[in-house]
C-alpha cells in the first residue's frame, strides 16, 4: 500500500461508514467544530445529502468518496483518489464495520470475510497508508489522531455474534498498542467502544439468522431499539473523549460497568453471561 508522490497537507477528517448511525452524528460534529471532511460509505445519494446539509449548516468543505470497503482493492483506491483530489487527511475515523447474529453456520463464509475485510482489514489499511501524513503534520505542529470504532463487545467473547465481538477484540487491542506507539510521534489514537445504540445496526439482514422477521422478532426488536443509547449522544462522548486523547472512551455509565466487570469474573462465567445476554429464545 503506497501514497505516490508528494503528499498534500493535512486538512481534512476522514470518516468511513459516514452515511448513517454514529459515522453520520461523528461527521456532524466535526463539521460542526469547522473541519473540512471526506466521508466515505458505498451509498453515494446518502453521502451527497448529507454532504449539502453539512456544506450548508457549517460552511465546510466536505467531500464524498463512495466506496465498498470490503473489496480487495477498496483501501489502495481510497488513497490513490484522496492522493489525486490533493487532499491530506489529518484525522482518521475508522469507523464503518457491521455484525451478525446467530450460530456461526447460520451464515455463509462470505459474510464473514466481507465483516472482516471490513472491521479489521480496511481499518488497518487506511490506518497504515494515511499515518505517514499524519506523522508529518504532527512534525509540522498540527494535532492529527485516529479514531478507531470498536465496541463493548471488545471486552468479551461474544456466543451467537462470535465473528462480530472477535472483530471488535482486534480493534480494541490494535488501537491501545498504537495509542502507546505513537504517543511520541504526535499522533493520539482513541478506541470508542459504544454499547448497544440506536442505528441502523440491528436492522441490518445479517442480524436476522433465519432471514424470517415474525411479529414476535419485531416486537423484542423495538423492547431492545427503545433501550439502547441515542447515537448523538454516544457519538458525543466518542468526540470528546477523542478530543481529550483518551486511548479508550465507553459512552454511558452501565456500559463503563459492564465492559470492566468482566475482568474481575473467571472467563468461563464472562463467556457464559454473554452467551444468556445474547440469547433472545
Ligand atoms: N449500533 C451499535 O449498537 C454499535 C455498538 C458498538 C459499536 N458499533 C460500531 O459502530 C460502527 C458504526 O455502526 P452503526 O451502529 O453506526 O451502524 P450503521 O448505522 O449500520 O452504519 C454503518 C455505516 O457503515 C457503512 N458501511 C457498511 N458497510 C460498508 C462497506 N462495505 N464499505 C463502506 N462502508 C460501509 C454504512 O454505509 P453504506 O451502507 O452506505 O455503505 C454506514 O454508513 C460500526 O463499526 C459498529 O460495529 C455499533
Amino acid at each position: 500500500m503506497t501514497l505516490l508522490g508528494e503528499q498534500p497537507a493535512a486538512t481534512h477528517v476522514l470518516i468511513t461508514g459516514a452515511s448513517a448511525g454514529l459515522g453520520l452524528e461523528l461527521a456532524r460534529l466535526f463539521a460542526a467544530d469547522g473541519c473540512a471532511l471526506v466521508l466515505v460509505a458505498r451509498n453515494e445519494s446518502k453521502l451527497a445529502a448529507l454532504a449539502g446539509i453539512l456544506r450548508k449548516d457549517f460552511e465546510v468543505d466536505v467531500r464524498i468518496i463512495p466506496a465498498d470497503l470490503t473489496r480487495p482493492d477498496a483501501v489502495q483506491d481510497l488513497l490513490n483518489a484522496l492522493q489525486e483530489a490533493s487532499i491530506g487527511i489529518r484525522v482518521l475515523i475508522n469507523n464503518a464495520g457491521f455484525g451478525s447474529y446467530g450460530r456461526i453456520q447460520d451464515h455463509e463464509w462470505d459474510l464473514y470475510r466481507r465483516m472482516i475485510d471490513l472491521n479489521i482489514t480496511a481499518l488497518t489499511g487506511l490506518t497504515r497508508g494515511l499515518l505517514p501524513g499524519m506523522i508529518a503534520c504532527a512534525n509540522k505542529g498540527g494535532t492529527p489522531g485516529i479514531m478507531n470504532v470498536a465496541s463493548t463487545a471488545a471486552f468479551q467473547p461474544g456466543p451467537l455474534m462470535g465473528v462480530y465481538f472477535a472483530t471488535k477484540s482486534y480493534v480494541l487491542s490494535f488501537s491501545e498498542a498504537l495509542h502507546e506507539e505513537l504517543k511520541d510521534a504526535g499522533v493520539t489514537v482513541s478506541a470508542f467502544c459504544p454499547g448497544p445504540t440506536r442505528t441502523e445496526f440491528f436492522r441490518q439482514d445479517s442480524m436476522i439468522p433465519s432471514g424470517e422477521i415474525s411479529e414476535e422478532h419485531l416486537a423484542e426488536h423495538r423492547r431492545r431499539d427503545a433501550r439502547r443509547m441515542d447515537a448523538g449522544a454516544a457519538a458525543s462522548v466518542g468526540y470528546q473523549g477523542f478530543l481529550r486523547g483518551d486511548a479508550i472512551v465507553i459512552p454511558g455509565l452501565k456500559n463503563r460497568f459492564l465492559a470492566q466487570a468482566g475482568r474481575f469474573l473467571p472467563r468461563a462465567v464472562v463467556r457464559k453471561l454473554a452467551f444468556r445476554m445474547l440469547k433472545t429464545d
